[in-house]
């Protein structure tokens, strides 16, 4: 069995064989987060969807710690092994999958921008993802930050038992852009995210479940898993 904690904003804790991960570990200034140091031990890869802050996070911290790999497109990749050689890093790109040990990890297309702050300055971070990611057979998918993409239709075809969407609007989908993603993907079960963390993403993930009734979404508090 996995299991899949939501830490608040887009943060994920994934444990299963061969896998214990983080996706988009935005913890130390993320006021959804309730520090456990369980989130942040024996971590064997940290995905991180694209450069700013709030996705990136403690990912460097944590993986230098935990000697985790970083799975992360090959811009941040780069700039991320300049920053510390020894970080341990495995570069993709939207559209490309890879076969790890725990399973098939596929990088997908998001639309939205991609930066990292280094210092003061602004660095460009390559384009910005998502992630199908495969552990004992289920499939989970992280759309990272993303606007609506007609491109999602695609995504039914990946079988998804688990879909996570930003719904918090201004810098994402909102949830009337995101119920309508819901419907394109055909996952078993929705969960949002993005949501609430600021005042610029104030969305209510009621409305969220009150527009796919018929479907399956589950509203995930922080700090909270579902197994699968
Ligand atoms: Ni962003
Ligand atoms: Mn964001």
């Amino acid at each position: 069995m996995m299991k899949v904690t939501f830490l608040g904003h887009a943060a994920l804790l994934i444990e299963g064989n061969n896998i214990k991960a983080l996706v988009d570990p935005f913890l130390t200034n993320n006021p959804q987060y309730t520090k456990n140091e369980h989130h942040i031990t024996n971590i064997t890869h940290i995905f991180i969807t694209h450069g700013h802050e709030d996705h990136v996070g403690d990912a460097l911290s944590i993986a230098r710690r935990n000697n985790a790999t970083i799975i992360v497109n090959a811009e941040l990749a780069h700039i991320f092994s300049t920053k510390d050689a020894t970080l341990k890093i495995h570069p993709m790109h939207i559209g490309g999958s890879f076969q790890f040990s725990f399973g098939r990890v596929k990088m997908t297309h998001a639309i939205h921008g991609s930066s990292f702050l280094d210092g003061n300055e602004l660095k460009e971070a390559g384009a910005p993802g998502g992630f199908l990611i495969e552990v004992e057979g289920k499939k989970i998918y992280h759309a990272g930050d993303t606007g609506l993409l007609y491109d999602m239709k695609l995504l039914k075809d990946e079988h998804i038992d688990l879909a996570f969407l930003p719904i918090g609007g201004n810098y994402t989908m909102d949830v009337k852009d995101a119920s309508l993603a819901a419907r394109f993907i055909e996952a078993k079960t929705y969960i949002p995210i993005h949501y609430n963390t600021f005042p610029l993403i104030r969305a209510n993930p009621k409305e969220f479940k009150k527009q796919l009734q018929d479907l399956n979404v589950l509203i995930l508090h922080p700090g909270k898993s579902i197994n699968l």
